[in-house]
């Protein structure tokens, strides 16, 4: 073979520098692979027990108990060392077994480490033990499309990020042919257990399936994932059983790395209001998480906005002798007020931009938005039941869909006798930008839920926000803030006395940050302010300097908005999420060998050090509660939603205003640095299980 022409781009690809750097496989990812996850004291041991811990009270639902009768009476089981001698153990762990596993819902940093903890302790017992992965979520159990995972596969994708190895899906497992097709696959492939990688929904099949496996002595076991932080679980007495589900902390420090890189921007470029959306699809744990990580400047709580009382409608209400009951709870526009408040204070210390974070789920807690929510999940829901074609079809345009509200509003529906969506609904509906009207009638997901991630809340929100801020300026409230020692040094070079002229345009002429009087609204109004005080006659005209002050004054408000969700979901997981996950997976099998069904693998004591870890089982058909779904009451976990209680809540609240630097304080950004999985540069868990560990 002729040698290759050293300028070629065959010369360029053999050559083995080039080769190395466009690799698909990375140093990172190298060094990822062979990054060996801690493992709890507890598995040490060779063989391990189930303790039964019914001292760990956890009340149930009457309707859970007639729908899992063999499962309510689960306790919660804590997993202690063996006996390592006896032949009844050895026979138990080592003899072979098959296993399938899924993932199910959103994607969650760690996921695959519960399968890399799941493997390698289903191999470690018997080479002959079998785990087999259903492609897609539940979809692969249904239509029996799976693999078998291989350790090649498994070491592929060891402290890696997504679902990838074997994908995921929504499907929810809620007929009874769907319950059959699931069976008859577990059936063929002689599983002793599933396992269920999901959220709350997923864990909800999760118990159903368990029960329906039951006399077939098929076990199934859940296992806690969502990056939306809301599976959180608590005994009746208050003491924490699951502090947090796994993914949480990587896609909240994946979101902060970010929005902290856009804090240096704003405080850089000193021109923009970065609006950040961050996911979480109800509760606002993600946010909270966020905000102690970069200390933007504003971080909405939904959970705490839903509490909101707007004491001024109030007072005014009390001397009207009437009561404003749109005074309880926060309305869109209450809202945009709050965020206006802080960007005008901002503006007015010099600060005109800054960093803010808006959870996704946020409209949830919104008034008037979350009546819509429910009588539209009700209305689709109707719909859906009693026709043989589903409402998004039917109705493929917006205008389709409004029409037919139209037509219940009008009565000339023929699904039920009294509307809940009256002309007052449709009045206020159609108010609404069109793109936020198509957001809420989005199609529900397979378990009933809105989709939050569908609405650009940020929009909606930010144009209120805006309009407000232009009534402000306009009433000469909304300004920038002159740093004195600037004023002076642009005086300086003029004919006029600093003091003097300061007196006659700024309201606050000794503070620190002066302010253009607010009836200077214009150059013309200015001129005339300097013609009246004797400063320059009519026919001058206005100084450059002082022109140069007023421009300065003028604020622009501008915005760019982001939205973070999917690419934290994506991300590789953090050490805490390795370590986690990795012990999880551990958990399953060892739930699993000791004979548990119905129950959810978790570690206990997580908000504490890792030497505190405890593998434990929750009965996941205690924690199921009756909830609407597509109009419907339906059993699902409840998903934990912020406590206003907590220490990290009060913490936050305590140290919100620092971080808002609305004064003339300097603002307190802070910068997590990027997600890693060794070094010290990372703390060992979440910043607000910290907190509540205390
Ligand atoms: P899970 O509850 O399945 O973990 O998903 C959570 C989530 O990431 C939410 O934060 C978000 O609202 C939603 O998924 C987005 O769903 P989709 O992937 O269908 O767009």
């Amino acid at each position: 073979m002729a040698p290759l022409n050293c300028e070629s781009i065959e010369f360029l690809l053999n050559h083995p520098k080039i080769g190395s750097v466009t690799s698909d496989v990375n140093v990172e990812t190298i060094e990822r692979r062979s990054f060996s996850p801690k493992k709890i004291k507890t598995f040490a041991s060779l063989y391990t027990n189930i303790k039964e811990c019914p001292e760990y009270r956890l009340s149930h639902n009457k309707e859970a108990a007639k729908l899992l009768p063999d499962l309510i009476h689960n306790t919660v089981q804590m997993i202690v060392p063996g006996d390592e001698k006896t032949e009844k153990a050895k026979l138990k762990f080592g003899m072979p077994r098959n296993i399938g596993v899924f993932f199910s819902g959103g994607p969650a940093p760690g996921g695959h480490n519960v399968i890399a903890g799941l493997y390698d302790e289903v191999k470690k017992y018997n080479s002959a033990s079998k785990l087999f992965g259903f492609l897609s979520g539940p979809d692969g159990l249904l239509e029996s499309r799976y693999i078998e995972i291989t350790q090649s596969l498994v070491d592929a994708y060891r402290n890696m990020g997504g679902f990838s190895m074997i994908k995921t899906g929504r499907t929810k497992i809620d007929s009874k042919a769907r319950m059959e097709l699931a069976l008859k696959t577990c059936m063929e492939l002689e599983l002793e257990a599933l396992v269920v990688i999901g959220g709350d929904d997923s864990n909800t099949n999760a118990v159903f399936l368990a029960q329906q496996f039951k006399n077939a002595g098929i076990k199934v076991i859940g296992v806690p994932k969502t990056i939306d932080g809301d599976i959180q679980i608590k005994t009746d007495d208050n003491e924490t059983l699951c502090a947090i589900s796994f993914g949480f902390h990587t896609a909240a420090r994946a979101f902060s790395q970010n929005i902290s890189n856009l804090a240096t921007d704003a405080g850089s470029d000193i021109k923009y209001w970065h609006v950040c959306k961050v996911m979480g699809r109800v509760a606002s744990h993600l946010t909270l998480e966020c905000a102690f990580q970069t200390h933007a400047n504003l971080s909405f709580i939904g959970e705490e906005l839903a509490d909101y009382t707007d004491h001024q409608r109030i007072e005014k209400a009390r001397e009207d002798g009437t009561i404003d009951y749109t005074a309880y709870g926060i309305t869109l526009r209450h809202w945009s007020r709050l965020i206006c408040d802080t960007i005008v204070q901002r503006a007015a210390c010099g600060k005109n931009f800054g960093v803010m974070i808006i959870p996704e789920g946020i409209l949830e807690f919104i008034n008037e938005i979350q009546v819509f929510i429910i009588k539209l999940n009700k209305i689709i829901g109707d719909y859906n039941h009693i026709h043989d074609i589903d409402f998004h079809t039917a109705f493929g345009s917006l205008n389709a869909k409004l029409e037919y509200l139209r037509r219940l509003t009008r009565g000339m529906d023929d699904t039920t006798k009294i509307s809940i969506w009256n002309l007052r609904d449709d009045d206020l509906f159609s108010q609404l930008p069109s793109f936020f009207r198509e957001g809420l009638l989005t199609e529900r997901d397979t378990h009933g839920n809105f989709q939050f991630s569908q609405v650009k809340t940020e929009e909606i929100i930010m144009d209120m926000v805006k309009e407000y801020l232009n009534i402000l300026k306009e009433q000469g409230k909304y300004k920038i803030g002159i740093q004195k020692t600037y004023y002076n040094s642009i005086m300086e070079k003029t004919q006029f006395n600093p003091d003097h002229i300061a007196k006659i345009i700024f309201k606050n002429p000794g503070d620190n940050y002066l302010l253009i009087k607010e009836s200077i609204i214009s150059q013309k109004t200015l001129k005339q302010v300097l013609i009246n005080s004797a400063v320059i006659s009519q026919d001058d005209m206005v100084p450059e300097p002082i022109i140069r002050i007023f421009k300065k004054s003028e604020p622009r408000f501008k915005t760019q908005t982001h939205f973070y969700g999917y690419d934290g979901r994506g991300s590789d997981p953090t050490y805490f999420d390795c370590n986690y996950t990795y012990n999880l997976g551990i958990t399953v099998f060892h739930l699993i060998a000791n004979g548990a069904t119905g129950q959810m693998a978790a570690i206990k004591n997580l908000e504490k050090k890792f030497d505190k870890w405890e593998p434990i089982g929750i009965p996941i058909a205690k924690l199921m509660r009756l909830e609407e779904r597509k109009g419907k009451l339906e059993l699902v976990i409840e998903k934990s939603l912020i406590d206003l209680d907590s220490n990290a809540f009060r913490v936050f609240k305590a140290l919100r205003e620092g971080w808002m630097a609305a004064g003339e304080n300097a603002d307190q950004y802070r910068r997590p640095g990027p997600v890693r999985f060794t070094g010290n540069a990372e703390e060992d868990r979440p910043i607000t299980l910290l907190l509540n560990s205390i």
